[in-house]
């Protein structure tokens, strides 16, 4: 059975997965869009399903509700289309470093989509209408074989609005992204280095199945490719 981790430790922002509220949308083009809104703001004296909070948990959430109180963010995913494109670059290009990426910082005019990754492939999340952050989830090679299985091999959060749950946010919705694709797991490589990044692949779920160790020398340092993946409940 696999684990979506504790989303009271998540402070609060993304509901557990079997209470979200998915949306489907029809996007302009008629194509269909995936919306997966943020949980609505509690009521006074709504205790039900309140999980027991530990203080420290009460003090980050009242953290962020401190920076958000007066908007409370309207974001939701939908897949990407081709205009995306320059503001995805930016945002690849404005989250760049070697604790994200073992590649050298590439032009800001380089193609974000490309052979292996169609518009299809993107999942962004969006605030009135502008960009805020994306995941890629792609079918892993050699599909003959691995049809089952699905890679994120892109995930970015503009970083005026990362530790905002977008990054939760795009994670579930990778999630249910792969289920309607028929995914039995999802795969991603991580960079030892990236502590912050594989604490929340771990809470919602993945685990660390294989490391490539100094696989990467970056700045003068050897680095370990973390292997980590999310095993997915067969279709009934
Ligand atoms: C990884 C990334 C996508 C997360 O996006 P995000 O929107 O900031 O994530 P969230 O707001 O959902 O927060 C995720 C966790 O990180 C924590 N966090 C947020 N900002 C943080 C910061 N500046 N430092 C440390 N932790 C932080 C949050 O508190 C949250 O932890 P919690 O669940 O225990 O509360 C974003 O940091 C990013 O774009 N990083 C650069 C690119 C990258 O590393 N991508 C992954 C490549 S494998």
């Amino acid at each position: 059975m696999m684990s979506y981790g504790d989303p009271d430790k998540w402070g609060g922002w993304i509901l557990p997965q079997d209470q979200a509220e998915p949306i489907v949308r029809k996007a302009a083009d008629g194509g269909d869009t995936f919306f997966d809104r943020l949980p609505p703001r509690r009521q006074r004296g709504d205790h039900r399903h309140r999980p027991r909070t530990p203080r420290r948990m009460k003090d980050k959430r009242m953290r962020h509700d401190h920076h958000h109180t007066s908007a409370r963010p309207q974001v939701a995913v939908r897949t990407a289309v081709e205009d995306d494109e320059r503001a995805l670059a930016l945002i690849d290009h404005a989250t760049w470093s070697f604790e994200a990426s073992p590649a050298p910082l590439w032009p800001l005019e380089t193609p974000f989509f490309d052979d292996r990754t169609a518009p299809e492939n993107v999942l962004v999340a969006h605030e009135n209408e502008r960009i805020v952050g994306y995941i890629k989830l792609r079918p892993a090679p050699m599909a003959a074989s691995s049809g089952h299985v699905q890679e994120v091999n892109g995930f970015a959060v503009a970083p005026a609005h990362q530790g905002r749950g977008i990054g939760h946010l795009l994670l579930n919705a990778a999630r249910q992204e792969a289920v309607i694709r028929g995914t039995r797991r999802i795969t991603l490589r991580v960079l030892g280095t990236n502590t912050r990044a594989q604490a929340l692949y771990l809470a919602h779920g993945y685990r660390v199945e294989g490391r490539l160790k100094d696989q990467f020398l970056l700045q003068g340092r050897y680095v370990d490719d973390v292997l980590m993946a999310l095993e997915l409940p067969a279709p009934a």
